[in-house]
């Protein structure tokens, strides 16, 4: 094609792409709808602003800090982007009330209720001054949440990194997309290009998130030594934490594999054998096998100890082939939607 006939054609799809995604940059106030999933340890001042100033959205993962540290994070963050950034808050932390509080305080527009159903009074809280944002694992609660006040939900399939339920994006796709038309649906969980973004906006997504490509980027603060195993691991290496026995749940998460998976399968073991032989009551049981994996992930992320840490990734891990800056991520990423929707209408 010539020049001029590539550019326009460019052009064309930059118009069609802008159109898939418009609920979504209107709702994020961005130029592109992609997010940066909140990652604990990773999802800070840093990773955040640059995400945001490359047309994305990124988001602060809260974790387990105390109020007054988120306050001082938003505060840095806003010190390196004017550009619109959410806040991920865990429904859990004892000091709910109060993060909501000072992220709305510091005039953060959009937060980011994770970990289960929130709260009636936190619902109310943030819908006061910023818009909601929930995570549905299946379509009932999907409507659920947007009956209790969701501005916006975002679907995550078990591909993902960190925390994850049963079911995969393209089964969850499927059975939310097609249905809930009121918020807009991100997408997230196992993506690392763009035609896989492209394909859920034409299946009515209103834009995607993603974090493992983004944790392994230049801007991100994680060790060396988390940004090279990403880069070593295929999808295949990023495996769900397992489960030896039913009387003793584990909290599924995603991650790469290594000395610390097979360790966990061994305390296991050994810890359910000390629970048959009476030696331990079943709580004390439960406490070890839950507390193993305590401070695991910071371990990993901020000491590089990617043996013995928590090396959490998902299967799109596959999609890192090396260190780049945010912004050649998502401007890889928007090339190949635009490569995707080109050779259609050339086709
Ligand atoms: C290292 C790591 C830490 C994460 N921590 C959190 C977290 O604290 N809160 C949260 O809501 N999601 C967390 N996630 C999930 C991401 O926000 C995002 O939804 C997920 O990474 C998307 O799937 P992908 O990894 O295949 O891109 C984490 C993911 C990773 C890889």
């Amino acid at each position: 094609m010539p020049d001029d006939g590539m550019a326009r054609a460019r052009s064309a799809a930059r118009a069609r792409l802008d159109a898939l995604w418009r609920r979504g940059t209107d709702f994020l106030g961005t130029e592109v709808a992609i997010m940066g999933g909140a990652m604990s340890w990773v999802s800070e001042r840093h990773l955040v602003s640059a995400i945001s100033n490359a047309g994305g959205f990124g988001v602060i993962a809260c974790g387990a800090m105390t109020p007054a540290l988120l306050e001082a994070e938003i505060a840095a963050t806003q010190a390196l982007t004017t550009k619109p950034f959410g806040v991920n808050l865990i429904t859990m932390h004892p000091q709910l009330d109060e993060l909501i509080r000072v992220t709305l305080a510091a005039g953060v527009g959009h937060v980011v209720l994770a970990g289960g159903i929130p709260p009636g009074p936190a619902v109310r809280a943030v819908k006061e001054r910023a818009k909601l944002v929930c995570f549905a694992p299946a379509l009932v609660l999907a409507r659920r949440l947007v009956r209790s006040g969701a501005d916006a939900i975002v679907i995550e399939g078990s591909e993902a990194g960190g925390h994850i339920g049963p079911v995969s994006l393209t089964v969850l796709a499927q059975e939310i997309l097609p249905h809930l038309k009121e918020v807009p649906v991100f997408v997230a969980g196992g993506l690392g290009r763009g035609e896989a973004i492209l394909s859920y906006l034409e299946m009515g997504a209103a834009g995607a998130q993603l974090g493992t490509r983004f944790a392994a980027s230049t801007e991100s603060i994680a060790h060396p030594n988390f940004k090279q195993a990403f880069v070593r691991a295929a999808a295949r290496d990023a495996v769900p934490s397992v489960q030896l026995d039913a009387r003793f749940p584990v909290i599924p998460v995603r991650g790469l594999v290594n000395a610390g998976t097979k360790q966990f399968l061994e305390h296991q073991a050994e810890t359910i054998r000390r629970f048959q032989a009476g030696e331990t009551t079943r709580e004390e049981a439960q406490l070890s096998i839950e507390h193993f994996w305590a401070g695991a992930l910071r371990r990993a992320v901020i000491d590089g100890d990617i043996e013995m840490g928590s090396v959490m990734a998902g299967q799109s891990v596959g999609m890192v082939g090396e260190v780049q800056p945010v912004a050649a991520i998502i401007a890889e990423l928007v090339d190949q939607a635009l490569a995707a929707l080109m050779s259609r209408q050339a086709a």
